[in-house]
């Protein structure tokens, strides 16, 4: 018996919800092949697309070590799979990568043991993958590569989230310039402190942009897309961040920001047209001042 599984790419913390907020895009994303096998224990036969940096390892494997996990919940530890990854969008971009994978595998091996479980209960399981891949378990990635569009994690412990609407038709414009911004590091350089006034600027956006979502009001959504937590202190790691910022607004882009922990960066839009306006702008710039870039337009998803 075997499965083919795609999950998405996902854009985390939406500019002003760091660790809380994230949405999936129909594309890219990474694809998992899985196969109930006689041998006992988890094996990785294949993994493409990642220019051999990923571990084969099932221990040290996002996709291995987090269906391990849900192999050991659900009391069957050593069952026969083996893994095929497909990797399809670019490692270590801020688009949820490793997050990505976990899915797809977890989503697979509860579809071979005839769902179990159902999407949301993989959540924690998904978390654990996060865990190995940067040292801290967040959902801002796998939940909405899980359960697709808008998602709100609205408390981790315990974890309660919740899937939010959005405007149908909103696009976003992705460029991952191509520089090294590892999440552990990236997550590092934020202060843990804030200042009362700073954290009232942002429950305010937090609330803005939730509402903004619920109410379908694309000026509200862009003006809630402020963030003055996080967005200060891992600005730096982006070349021309705020260029890169004022050239998207400019296009008509309705906000913009870093996407997870970067260097992607992205900006929410209207329409396709007005992304791929969008991307073309900040690659231009982005070749002007030396950096390699790859960009996508997608749809939320
Ligand atoms: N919320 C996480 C962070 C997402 O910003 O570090 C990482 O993709």
């Amino acid at each position: 018996k075997s499965v083919q599984v795609f999950a998405p790419a996902t854009v985390a913390n939406v500019v002003c919800g760091y660790d809380i907020l994230g949405f999936a895009v129909d594309a890219p994303g990474d694809e998992v092949t899985m196969r109930l096998t006689s041998t006992p224990g988890i094996r990785i036969s294949k993994i493409t697309g990642d220019d051999g940096r990923l571990p084969l390892d099932p221990a040290k494997n996002t996709v291995s070590a987090s269906v391990q996990h849900y192999l050991n919940a659900l009391g069957q530890p050593s069952l026969g799979i083996d893994i095929e990854l497909h990797k399809k969008m670019p490692i270590g971009s801020g688009l949820g990568s490793s997050s990505a994978s976990t899915v797809a595998g977890l989503f697979a091996i509860n579809t071979l043991l005839d769902n179990p479980l159902t999407t949301m209960d993989l959540v924690p399981f998904a978390m654990k993958g996060e865990e190995l891949a940067c040292g801290h378990g967040h959902a801002d990635n796998v939940a909405p590569a899980l359960l697709g569009g808008f998602v709100l994690i609205r408390s981790y412990e315990p974890l309660d989230i919740i899937k939010l609407p959005f405007p149908e038709d909103m696009c976003v414009a992705i460029v991952y310039p191509e520089v090294d911004v590892p999440t552990r590091d990236a997550r590092q350089i934020i202060r843990s402190k804030v200042q009362l006034k700073d954290a009232v600027t942002q429950w305010g956006n937090v609330a803005g942009l939730v509402s903004g979502l619920f109410m379908k009001d694309y000026a509200l959504i862009g003006r809630s897309m402020v963030d003055v937590l996080v967005e200060p202190a891992r600005s730096i790691l982006i070349p021309d961040f705020y260029q890169l910022r004022e050239l998207a607004l400019a296009q008509g882009g309705i906000g913009f920001g870093i996407s997870g922990s970067g260097p992607s960066v992205f900006a929410l839009t209207k329409d396709p047209e007005t992304a791929k306006r969008i991307t073309n702008t900040l690659q231009q710039h982005l070749q002007k001042i030396g950096i390699r870039s790859l960009s996508f337009v997608s749809s939320v998803n």
